[in-house]
């Protein structure tokens, strides 16, 4: 007999590896995977392109707002990649740059883009079987999931991470601007009024740091195991 289908939350710092474990558990399950990070990061990229952001943060809130009802966030599959789709065109490389995770803070602290968001997220679990990470999906977008895991990782050890993600993929940049970043984040992550980041009560903590990707994931299969058998 299948097993029930249930929701699994996995919230965290930026850069913590959130991401790297939820699409690995949720390929392994057969679940779907949703980035809720690349949504705030689309409607970043939007607002950018749009003139209603400058670079140094101050946002046009009023014609943003209004906007949002223009901005369509969609996930596609490509050669077993996921890419995230700002009103049809593909911007997953465009979401990862400095430039929008500069910004994109500032946007996800708007209670109107919040609010459209989750209720996005909250549309794409209904049927369950999705495991979605983020920074507030075991608090506030799902706060009765079944599973729920709350990541962690020294800022050094997450900018590191960062770092060679981004020069890899041929991005230049420094090791300073990017543990900058995610220091300046993770305040403003933390601080914001609206469903800031913290760990859900009911939420299992890992920290990551000293784990390797395949020891992490066996960790996330045993407590999946326990939940669901
Ligand atoms: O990849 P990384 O962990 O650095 O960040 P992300 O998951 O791509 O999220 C980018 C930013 O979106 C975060 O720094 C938050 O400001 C915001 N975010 C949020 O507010 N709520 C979420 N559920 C997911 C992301």
């Amino acid at each position: 007999m299948e097993n029930k289908k249930i929701i699994i939350a996995i919230d965290g710092y930026s850069s913590s590896g959130k991401s790297t474990m939820a699409r690995r558990l949720a390929s392994e399950i057969g679940y779907r995977y949703i980035d809720s990070g690349a949504m705030y990061r689309a409607v970043t990229l939007y607002a950018m392109r749009n003139g209603l952001i400058t670079p140094d943060g101050t946002v046009d809130k009023e014609h943003l707002v209004n906007a949002l009802k223009n901005i369509a966030i969609d996930f596609k599959v490509d050669d077993g990649k996921q890419l995230t789709t700002l009103n049809g065109e593909v911007v997953e490389s465009e979401i990862r740059s400095m430039d929008v995770s500069n910004l994109v803070s500032i946007i996800a602290a708007i209670p109107e883009v919040r609010h459209d968001l989750v209720a996005k997220q909250q549309a794409l679990g209904n049927s369950k079987g999705i495991v979605m990470d983020g920074r507030d999906i075991g608090t506030t977008v799902f706060p009765d999931a079944e599973m729920k895991i709350f990541v962690d990782a020294s800022p050094e050890t997450r900018a590191i991470r960062r770092y060679r993600e981004l020069t890899e993929k041929g991005q230049s940049t420094t090791f300073e601007e990017v543990l900058a970043n995610v220091v300046k984040r993770d305040h403003l992550d933390r601080t914001r009024e609206e469903s800031p980041l913290k760990c859900a009560d009911d939420a299992i903590k890992i920290d990551n740091s000293n784990m390797t990707p395949d020891e992490q994931n066996k960790l996330l299969m045993d407590i999946f195991r326990k939940i669901t058998c």
